[in-house]
């Protein structure tokens, strides 16, 4: 593949992205799109761990296009966020997605102090959330009365990180960077096994902080290999090693990238678990792929030039992919930009549907290739 040749699709893939967001703007605005079902994203309440994807992808499109209705739109998502953040009692772990996509990157692209201020909040809510036992930071709230689910930790967290990496950056006070390298930590001893795979939750003992034991989640089984999990890892790993230095980190989401890679199917978009049972693993995640690819193509940054072409290539593979075989361009009666996402197999929860975190991260991916950052996460 030329370089001319990836440039002209980038391009042409990058202007489809913006033509189908601005319409779909039209019809969400401010709301919080989660999983696209029958043509139309179903709008969330602005609590749910998904709310800064569509606002974040707002801001990519934005900062390339100037065009302000997109903004606007983001600036009111993250005004709509202020309920959230004030009501405090559904918080969870997931303040890192919400905040990083509206408040940071606000004030990463505008210098907006009262981004500023909310983004602080947020990631002290989520400092607060840490085990010093158990060194991680405690995944949800109970969903049921009586769940303790006190002592669980998710891979999905190490996403989070970026937020306290932000708050020690802008503050100068290292207490957020520390608290975030020790979950970063307890994510290399404890959730990464030997073969590069990932568990999605791990349980410790919230007062001792052991570890007790792995669980599926929402991966085929506690051994499988849930691919979001495996994406979210070595996105994770890269951005704490982008932050840190920390060679620990880069060389772990090198072994999970490995992991990763080495499992694609021939058109590089990964089914929704690595392990499933052939009879339960029928169906993709764009999402996987799209949010591995954004991570790969960090990566691919910060290895050696001889090295880089491992994690570059394929991740232009994945993304050129989507445009061209999970892309929704032409299909008006469709809002999700990438078809095939898996929310949650297990709980038969948006199967083979658009997800706005597919959406958000193919275009992320699309603005890495372009060279268009600031990326919100770094
Ligand atoms: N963070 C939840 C998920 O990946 O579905």
């Amino acid at each position: 593949m030329t370089a001319e040749t990836k440039l002209e699709w980038v391009e042409e893939a990058w202007s489809k992205a913006l033509e189908k967001t601005k319409k779909n703007s039209l019809r969400i605005g401010a709301g919080f799109p989660h999983a696209s079902q029958g043509g139309k994203y179903v709008l969330e309440e602005p609590f749910w761990w998904t709310a800064g994807f569509w606002p974040g992808q707002l801001w990519l499109l934005y900062n390339e296009s100037g065009d302000e209705s997109l903004k606007a739109i983001a600036e009111e998502c993250e005004q709509r966020l202020d309920a959230v953040l004030n009501e405090y009692v559904r918080l969870d772990h997931d303040l890192g997605f919400m905040w990083t996509l509206t408040s940071v990157a606000s004030y990463k692209l505008l210098a907006n102090e009262d981004s500023k201020i909310r983004a602080l909040k947020a990631a002290n809510f989520l400092a607060a959330r840490f085990n010093l036992k158990g060194n991680f930071i405690r995944a949800w709230n109970p969903w049921f009365e009586g769940e303790d689910n006190r002592g669980y930790a998710i891979i999905d967290c190490a996403m989070n990180m970026p937020l306290l990496f932000w708050a020690s950056e802008v503050t100068g006070d290292p207490r957020y960077r520390h608290i975030a390298e020790a979950h970063m930590d307890t994510v290399v001893k404890h959730f990464i096994r030997p073969d590069g795979s990932v568990y999605h939750i791990v349980r410790f003992d919230s007062e001792t902080g052991e570890f007790i034991e792995g669980i599926g989640g929402q991966g085929y089984a506690a051994e499988s290999a849930w691919s979001r999990g495996t994406a979210w890892a070595i996105y994770g790993l890269t951005l704490a090693y982008h932050h840190t230095s920390k060679i620990e980190y880069l060389y772990t989401a090198q072994k999970v990238a490995h992991f990763f890679l080495a499992r694609l199917p021939e058109d590089y978009v990964p089914h929704w678990d690595f392990r499933a049972p052939t009879e339960d693993r029928e169906f993709r995640d764009s999402s996987a792929g799209a949010c591995a690819a954004s991570g790969l193509l960090l990566l691919a940054d910060k290895v050696g030039e001889l090295e880089a072409p491992v994690y570059r290539e394929p991740a232009i593979k994945m993304l050129e992919s989507l445009y061209r075989n999970y892309g929704t361009w032409g299909n008006d009666a469709e809002e999700g930009l990438i078809l095939h996402g898996t929310s949650n197999y297990p709980a038969g929860q948006n199967i083979d549907v658009p997800l706005i975190y597919g959406d958000f991260f193919y275009v992320e991916g699309l603005a890495r290739l372009k060279g268009k950052g600031p990326f919100y996460w770094e």
